[in-house]
């Protein structure tokens, strides 16, 4: 295929040279409509591209296949059959890949590292999940990816499993032994999704983790605006081999999308393909000598350490993304949070993701030596600075984490409910999930049953400032759960 075409792209350079007049949405009219204020701080292109997918971009009848041919060559530049553009994020491309593998009631193993999207998939479609545990790390205090033999096992006690689930890489970079899962799923003749948000780029480089297609999963999604140069929510999912239907998981799809998707998503998930088959494996290099420096640097940065060799150790994560710089800073004698925020107050500095004891950096193709050396400079102004000691949270032994699901998430979530002070939900089944994000995995789910060691450890986790965004009292004095008949 002719990866030098960008069929959205030149559709929209098409619709600009015609200087169409639309009577159609959207109703800023190229931004004609649009408040001058916002116009400034948007920029007038942002308007001048919004336009309809069908009716502007292509005609009503889409004859040109535009987006089609711009899946086409996404599908071809991956390796993958077929690819989908979605502008829910992988959210939706998630929740319709599940939708494609199981019916309502059916069983599917799913890792229990799982993203919230995942639950909020089993909520809606009433899937029965079997949880596949991920490995705890006592030292580092850290989930692992569950091992290929996790799934194997889950596979013989539950051989009604209708599919897989698993998420790799993980929010912190780790990765699952894919082509090993894969094994085992097809060696039970069932399809193995890859919730693989975090790895759009993967393909595009060998010293990269395996990706999913590489590794014979049937289906996985991506999020194109995380590690690739898509616009935030633009997302695809990829298919291959015969035990996915690809109909089914077009109409899955196509019941959770919008009816408005946006163009300039599209365009930009369409270009970066582009650029990535011509440029990616150059770009991608550079970008990885680039983080391979920056953790040497922060290494040496006193009371900061850079996780790398403990998270692929024996026992531990298969692989690790090297873009994704985790860095611990117990030694520092300060938590995630407050490095953090102080980064982002001090310095203008975000970082990717922190918790109780680490923040993440997560570099892309798009880092340059300066953007990172003003990383090392404020990580390094972070050390000299005195912060106060931070608010100590109380982490609880697995077996605590681990709740037991006694009803089906979707069961919980539309029973009659109740709202309890959190004090007294011990024992008590859960109606809503409760997800520190980031990462924005939840640490309970609705018809699990609630222990007194997450409780203590979500609540520490709040005076310690993580933030629980989806419980319906984000400050965790109450909870919700299942009424009591
Ligand atoms: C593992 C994982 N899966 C799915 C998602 C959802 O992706 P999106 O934000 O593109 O909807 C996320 C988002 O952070 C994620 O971390």
């Amino acid at each position: 295929m002719d990866h030098d075409e960008s069929p959205v792209l030149d559709a929209l350079a098409e619709y600009h040279d015609r200087g169409y007049l639309d009577f159609a949405p959207p109703g800023h009219k190229q931004g004609l409509g649009a408040d001058d204020a916002v116009r400034r701080v948007l920029g007038p292109e942002v308007f001048h591209s919004d336009v309809l997918a069908t009716g502007a971009l292509d005609d009503r009848r889409s004859s040109n296949r535009v987006l089609e041919r711009a899946q086409e060559l996404m599908a071809d530049a991956v390796g993958a059959q077929q690819a989908f553009f979605s502008t829910c994020g992988s959210s939706l491309s998630v929740k319709s890949a599940m939708m494609a593998v199981a019916a309502p009631g059916e069983t599917m193993l799913v890792g229990r590292d799982a993203h919230k999207s995942v639950i909020a998939g089993l909520t809606l479609t009433g899937i029965q999940p079997v949880w596949v545990r991920p490995r705890w790390d006592r030292e580092l205090h850290l989930a692992h990816p569950p091992s290929p033999e996790a799934y194997d096992e889950a596979f013989a006690e539950h051989p009604e499993a209708v599919g897989a689930l698993v998420t790799s890489p993980s929010p912190y970079g780790t990765c699952s032994d894919l082509k090993s899962i894969a094994r085992v799923c097809h060696d039970h003749g069932k399809p193995l999704i890859v919730d693989e948000a975090w790895g759009a780029h993967l393909p595009f480089h060998d010293d990269l983790p395996t990706w999913a297609m590489d590794a014979d999963a049937d289906v996985c999604v991506v999020s194109v605006h995380k590690m690739g140069a898509g616009f935030e929510q633009g997302s695809v999912f990829h298919l291959q081999g015969d035990l996915i239907d690809p109909v089914r998981l077009k109409q899955s799809a196509d019941l959770l999308s919008t009816t408005s998707p946006n163009v300039l998503l599209y365009a930009a998930m369409d270009g970066w393909r582009r650029q990535m088959v011509r440029d990616g494996r150059e770009l991608l290099g550079s970008a990885l000598r680039l983080a391979h420096a920056v953790r040497a640097s922060i290494d040496e940065l006193p009371g900061l350490r850079v996780i790398e060799k403990q998270l692929v150790a024996k026992e531990a994560s298969h692989d690790l993304d090297r873009l994704q710089i985790m860095i611990d800073t117990l030694d520092a004698g300060i938590s995630g949070y407050q490095a953090a925020d102080w980064l982002r107050e001090e310095r203008a500095v975000n970082v990717g993701l922190s918790d109780h004891r680490r923040i993440l950096a997560q570099l892309t193709f798009a880092d340059t030596p300066e953007r990172t050396d003003r990383l090392v400079s404020a990580l390094g102004d972070l050390t000299r600075t005195s912060l106060p000691a931070p608010s100590s949270v109380v982490l609880p032994e697995p077996r605590d984490l681990e709740l037991e699901q006694v009803m089906l998430p979707r069961e919980a979530f539309f029973a009659a409910q109740e709202t309890v002070p959190v004090e007294e939900a011990a024992d008590r089944i859960a109606a809503e999930q409760v997800t520190p994000y980031p990462p924005g995995i939840p640490v309970i789910l609705p018809g699990e049953r609630i222990s007194a060691g997450v409780i203590d450890y979500l609540r520490s986790g709040k005076t310690a400032t993580m933030v629980i965004p989806d419980a319906a009292d984000p400050s965790l004095k109450s909870i919700r759960v299942v009424a009591d008949t």
